[in-house]
């Protein structure tokens, strides 16, 4: 039963000074919460995982139990940049699991966006699983539900499902200590915890991952052609400005070939689709409309550097009737 809520009168947290209070008060929580006990957190480098792995790095240090499952979805850099951020300057416990083959394995052939839904959700509580159930003395699990998660399971919209999923045999008592805040506000606490703009302002990603963006059955090349063409979208949105400003842009590479030419030979490539939307609630999306200049730069750039590519497309589409994503 969900007993903590956002006081009415609670002021929004906007500025670095009240972030700094929201963060002192939270550390003296979690340490009257957990005292010297250990504490597990699943941490995919998401903006609320990261948050949530800053404020318990202070509070209790090495009681804390970061596990970062790479299932092979992610994009490029984020894996590395977890690592470097959490392990390497934070002084983190993390556990770094690849579990790529695991999971593509598993995926190979499989053609429904529900099965893939499913398949990649069932094995990330399945490898999370197997980690916790290798550690010793762990009583609390932390998790980045944040005060929208809480509204829109109150109003039917969306499953609650931050807590829970993980099976019987591990049961722990719940440490959220973001639970209170906005979006915004999250992001304020990240960037005043001085984590990096890259980690707190980034878009909305996915937890299926590239695996929405690979329609169809995923297969290792061209899901390593949405991995790279995505890096260079988001590479070049940056350099022109339009990171932060841009709600989401991705890169799908569909499961169809057409005729193309190089260097006077023929060739038999996938396209590689641009999408770049802007919205508030994600209900209804309208197309970022970007300059000649950028889409003709962004296709010679994706047709020479990622492999098996041959055509560069835009998708103009609003929601509705098209979603976000692909499947
Ligand atoms: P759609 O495609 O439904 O996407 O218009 C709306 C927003 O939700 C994100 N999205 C997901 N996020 N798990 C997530 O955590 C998912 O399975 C999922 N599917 C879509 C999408 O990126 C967009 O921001």
């Amino acid at each position: 039963m969900q007993t903590r809520r956002r006081p009415e009168n609670m002021e929004r947290i906007n500025t670095p000074a009240l972030a700094q209070a929201f963060i002192d008060e939270q550390i003296k929580e979690i340490k009257e919460q957990v005292g010297d006990k250990k504490v597990l957190l699943a941490l995919s480098g998401g903006v609320d995982s990261s948050v949530v792995a800053a404020l318990l790095i202070k509070a209790i240090g090495q009681n804390l139990v970061c596990v970062h499952v790479n299932h092979g979805l992610l994009r490029k850099g984020e894996p590395e940049q977890v690592i470097k951020v959490f392990r390497d300057e934070m002084n983190a416990n993390l556990i770094y699991v690849d579990a790529t083959d695991r999971f593509l394995d598993k995926l190979a052939g499989v053609s429904d966006p529900e099965e893939k839904r499913h398949i990649i959700g069932g094995e990330f509580i399945e490898v999370f699983a197997e980690e916790a159930r290798k550690l010793d003395g762990i009583e609390f699990l932390a998790q980045g539900t944040i005060w929208p998660d809480i509204l829109e399971s109150e109003a039917g919209i969306k499953a609650h499902h931050n807590a829970g999923g993980l099976p019987e045999d591990l049961q722990f008592e719940l440490v959220e200590p973001v639970l209170t805040l906005f979006k915004d506000e999250v992001r304020e606490v990240g960037r005043a915890l001085g984590l990096p703009a890259g980690m707190v302002d980034r878009q909305p990603f996915p937890g299926p991952g590239l695996g929405v963006r690979c329609p169809g059955a995923i297969t290792r090349d061209r899901l390593e052609a949405v991995r790279e063409s995505d890096a260079i979208l988001r590479e070049e949105f940056a350099k022109n400005g339009l990171e932060g400003k841009v709600w989401q842009y991705f890169t799908v590479v569909p499961d169809f070939k057409s005729t193309g030419v190089k260097d006077g030979k023929r060739t038999f490539d996938w396209p590689c689709i641009i999408r770049a939307i802007n919205t508030t609630d994600v209900m209804e999306v309208t197309v970022e409309h970007l300059s000649a200049e950028l889409i003709d730069h962004l296709v010679q750039r994706i047709i020479t550097e990622v492999p098996g590519i041959n055509r560069v497309l835009y998708d103009f589409t609003p929601k509705p009737p098209a979603t976000v994503e692909y499947e």
